[in-house]
């Protein structure tokens, strides 16, 4: 009985403080982008392979990335007035994959790849503007 409880509490303990740990910890802006690329290179797999399951799957992952929770407020405290400029470009990104993923069902090629420019403009529009001063500002 008593053995048991020598084992019960620090196994309560550890599980009630790696809750804490998970609920801390959101990604950084560098590893949801790592992971936007990686989805956008299945997308382009299955565009390549004419995957439609693939190209809605993938289309889906780039639709809802994570956010990075703990640095938004440095994101927005950098960018001030021009944070509505930066939220437009991934907003565009988020639409044009959800379209993506509707087209996908339809086996629409021709307005997936109408998307997948929209997409890929917005990836690099916020680049061109935006990542050399976040990610200075981020790795502070
Ligand atoms: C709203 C702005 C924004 C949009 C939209 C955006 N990015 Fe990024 N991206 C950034 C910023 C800022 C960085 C720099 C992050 C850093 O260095 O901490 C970055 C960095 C990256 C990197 C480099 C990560 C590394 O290892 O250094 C990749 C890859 C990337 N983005 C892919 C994408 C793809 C693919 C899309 C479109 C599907 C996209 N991004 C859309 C802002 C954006």
């Amino acid at each position: 009985m008593i053995r048991k409880h020598r084992l019960f509490l620090p196994i309560l303990a550890f599980l009630w403080l790696s809750s804490f740990a998970a609920d801390n910890s959101s990604p950084t802006l560098k590893s949801v982008m790592q992971g936007l690329g990686r989805s956008m290179n299945n997308l382009n797999q299955g565009i390549f392979l004419e995957d439609f399951t693939l190209i809605e799957k993938a289309a889906l992952e780039v639709a809802s990335h994570p956010k990075p929770k703990s640095q938004l407020p440095t994101i927005i405290k950098t960018l001030n007035v021009r944070m509505p400029q930066f939220k437009s470009t991934d907003s565009k990104v988020h639409h044009s994959a959800i379209d993506i993923a509707k087209l996908a069902k339809k086996r629409d090629m021709a307005g997936i790849l109408n998307k997948h420019s929209v997409i890929m403009e917005n990836c690099v529009a916020c680049h061109t503007q935006f990542r050399l001063e976040i990610s200075r500002v981020l790795s502070q």
